[in-house]
């Protein structure tokens, strides 16, 4: 979410007249967007802006701090660090555009009015990428949080959720598979609790109601090749959505579902909306719907109250879910959640253990089928192609989402689709040559 926001608000800063640097010797802006949702995440960007000063003071230049962590401290950014020019938190990104007015008169901007007045959050596309941008892109369809998961400082920092029109999607979906985007990600914070109030038309007019249905326009949409999203939340995934999930080819074999515990009393007090069970039945439904799925997941451990057996709850969950990979958080209290008023009562090495537990389990099981990949051919999107001695390197991403580096005696384009056969798997990736 926050490499889409950063995307959208540079598009914004280039339709100003600014282009693109990743040298920051050279750039008159510096925008540091942020996050907020561990308290090492915003101590990073926090210890980036202390940073700063230097560059600050080195010319006619201008520090934008944007994000939820700007959302959560606001002014007293400000006082802290007085080189800070712009304060822009997550809930008036909506409103980038006219906070940069005040600024920087508009040159061009050519973003479709309905979606603007919606949202105030423009679709348009200009030809020139900017870093960070590829063969891949993100399309965000909603905002903000409904949930009210107790250690979670999202809805506090990002607010209630925000639907974008159904047509505004598929525009921005078309434009890009144009531009060579054949992989497209829909991204919001809960995706699937997609949900607009009144009517929203697709393309063929017939209305969008909830994410099922604008995942099935967006699959139709011309040009489409593959589609992911992220991160939907397991209350929302039912019979309609498998049904999306079986009969939809462009729909992607991956899904990145985020369970956080396996013990029913953790979940509880989470306030997850679901039980271990009701989790498990979730996840039989997908595989039926789509055998050979692969699905990751996030958790947290040491959340205030998690016993040994709840961490052993959780650890079985890994195998019981046949989950194929996953983020590992130690909880970090929130000010203002409500898991914060509590004590933070798992002490830190015991979080450390289990962080390191459960990691170790996952990075086992992702070994083990990654090991067991070997031998297959596999469906890969070209995403970087260098020189490698006196072949070339491709750097691949399968379908299923697992990185995968090809030799090869050609060079690629970025984007192209290629066959590769799996000849290697070592960590995380994959290695192979085209088939
Ligand atoms: N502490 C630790 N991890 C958290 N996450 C969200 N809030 C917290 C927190 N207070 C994790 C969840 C979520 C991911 C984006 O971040 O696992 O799915
Ligand atoms: Fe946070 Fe829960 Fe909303 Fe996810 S669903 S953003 S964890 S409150």
């Amino acid at each position: 979410m926050n490499v889409a926001d950063g995307l959208e608000m540079g598009r914004r800063l280039k339709a100003r007249g600014f282009a693109a640097t990743t040298d920051p010797a050279e750039a008159d802006v510096f925008l540091v967007n942020t996050c907020t949702v561990r308290q090492h995440a915003e101590d990073k960007a926090l210890s980036r802006l202390g940073r700063l000063a230097d560059w600050r003071s080195g010319g006619r230049r201008l520090l934008v701090m944007a994000g939820c962590a700007a959302e959560r401290l606001g002014p007293r950014l400000t006082r802290r660090f007085p080189q800070v020019d712009l304060v822009i938190g997550a809930k008036s990104i909506a409103r980038f555009d006219e906070i940069l007015d005040e600024r920087w008169p508009r040159t061009a901007f050519d973003g479709r009015r309905e979606w603007e007045e919606a949202w105030g959050w423009g679709a348009g596309l200009d030809d020139t990428a900017l870093p960070g941008e590829g063969v891949a892109g993100f399309v965000t369809i909603m905002r903000g949080c409904n949930f009210s998961c107790s250690y979670c400082v999202v809805p506090a920092v990002r607010g209630r959720e925000v639907y974008r029109p159904a047509l505004s999607v598929i525009d921005e979906i078309a434009a890009r598979a144009a531009r060579g985007q054949w992989e497209l990600t829909l991204l919001g914070q809960t995706v699937n609790s997609y949900r607009p109030a009144g009517p929203n038309p697709g393309p063929d007019g017939r209305p969008v109601g909830d994410f099922s249905d604008l995942l099935r326009a967006a699959a139709a949409a011309p040009g489409v090749g593959r589609l992911r999203f992220m991160s939907p939340h397991p209350q929302y995934i039912d019979e309609k959505f498998a049904g999306v999930l079986a009969d939809t080819p462009a729909v992607a074999p991956h899904l990145h579902l985020p369970v956080q515990s396996g013990a029913d009393a953790v979940l509880g007090r989470m306030r997850r909306n679901y039980t271990r069970e009701k989790f498990l039945a979730k996840t039989r439904l997908l595989r039926a719907a789509r055998p050979g799925l692969s699905l990751t997941t996030d958790f947290i451990v040491g959340f205030p109250g998690e016993s040994e057996a709840d961490f052993e709850a959780t650890t079985s969950l890994v195998a019981e879910a046949d989950i194929d990979g996953a983020y590992v958080f130690k909880y970090s209290p929130r000010p203002g959640t409500a898991s914060a008023d509590g004590p933070d009562d798992v002490p830190d090495p015991e979080k450390e253990r289990r962080h390191a537990t459960l990691q170790a389990l996952l990075d086992e099981r992702t070994r083990r089928k990654l090991a067991a990949l070997v031998g297959t051919e596999q469906d890969v999107l070209v995403e970087a192609v260098r020189p490698d001695g006196d072949r070339w390197s491709w750097e691949t991403r399968t379908a299923h989402n697992r990185k995968m580096f090809l030799r090869a005696d050609r060079p690629a384009r970025p984007g192209d689709r290629r066959r590769a056969r799996v000849t290697a798997a070592d960590g995380k990736t994959l290695h192979g040559d085209p088939a």
